[in-house]
């Protein structure tokens, strides 16, 4: 059986020149597709569009929605893809993504949601302040602000009250976590924890993102953190995912899954080459 795998992109990142670069030195084929140019014809048979696009796709798009359609397109014509387009579904958005880690019992953040600015108010007073509040769909800390008292809330949500993006009306506001300032990336694939590392928020930053330029530090995985990231990847249904924790006073804390995960910084510290390991999964997957 030859493997051919399908990387579907709309940035070429650090990450999936990696990618590309593991697949071939395994032999295999790769078909690369910028997801910005295809044309996609649902009046297609399946057998066509997999001659086209290939029997397994990683899907790597960077725009959470344009990902999402990539992917329910394909799976419409039978293709497998990774990660599914419900996975990406629940982890593009953390509205869904901390009803799914509750539900599966994973320990995350008390959040509140509401659906106007007035109850957002209400919500942030409830929860105490800081409180943090994050818009639903984005990523690398962009829009996700501490809430340090009354006031600035009341500013913030006023701002995004007369704002007009897609889901500014949908307020997602959680407990702040008094955490070290670092937090836990960690990198899953199937049911194996790959990777772990801390990341540090540089000076004068609160968010720990490393898009933000913190630094890098191996963490241990113990079986607490062993726990409740596997908990997490099957919460929100499996795959390549990075399951991000933080530090709480109770333990540690999930907040966040992302379905496209970023590895440049773990790669720095990782025992394991992560590329070669996604790409073993994939070989893996396309054999099932
Ligand atoms: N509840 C919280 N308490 C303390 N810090 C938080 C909390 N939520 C997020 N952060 C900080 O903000 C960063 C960005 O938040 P996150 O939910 O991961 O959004 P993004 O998808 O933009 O990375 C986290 O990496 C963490 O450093
Ligand atoms: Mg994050």
């Amino acid at each position: 059986m030859t493997i051919a795998i399908t990387l579907v992109y709309d940035r070429i990142r650090w990450e999936e020149k990696a990618i590309s670069k593991a697949v071939e030195n395994q032999g295999l084929s790769i078909r690369r597709i910028d997801a910005k140019e295809l044309v996609l014809d649902s009046s297609k048979g399946d057998q066509e569009v997999e001659r086209e696009l290939g029997s397994l796709v990683l899907q790597r798009c960077v725009s959470y929605f344009r990902g999402l359609h990539v992917a329910s397109f394909l799976e419409a014509k039978g293709i497998k893809v990774i990660n599914s387009s419900e996975v990406s579904r629940i982890c593009g958005n953390k509205f869904l993504t901390t009803l799914y880690l509750e539900k599966g019992g994973s320990p995350t953040p008390k959040t509140l949601f509401t659906f106007s600015g007035e109850a957002a108010k209400n919500a942030a007073d409830l929860l105490g302040y800081p409180s943090v509040l994050k818009p639903i769909v984005g990523s690398w800390g962009r829009g996700v602000a501490r809430l340090n008292d009354k006031e600035s809330a009341s500013a913030l949500i006023e701002m995004r009250e007369d704002t007009n993006g897609l889901f500014n009306q949908i307020y997602y506001i959680q407990k702040h976590i008094p955490r070290p300032p670092r937090d836990i990336r960690t990198v899953v694939i199937g049911d194996e924890l790959i990777s772990a590392n801390y990341r540090y928020s540089p000076q004068g930053e609160w968010r720990t993102n490393f898009s933000k330029g913190g630094r890098i530090e191996y963490c241990e995985i113990t079986s607490e953190l062993q726990d409740i990231v596997l908990k997490a990847s099957g919460a929100v249904g499996g795959g390549i995912l990075g399951v991000d924790a933080m530090e709480g006073p109770e333990g540690l804390v999930v907040h966040e899954v992302n379905s496209n995960v970023e590895f440049r910084g773990a790669s720095q510290v990782s025992n394991v080459d992560i590329a070669v390991k996604i790409v073993d999964y994939l070989v893996q997957e396309a054999k099932r």
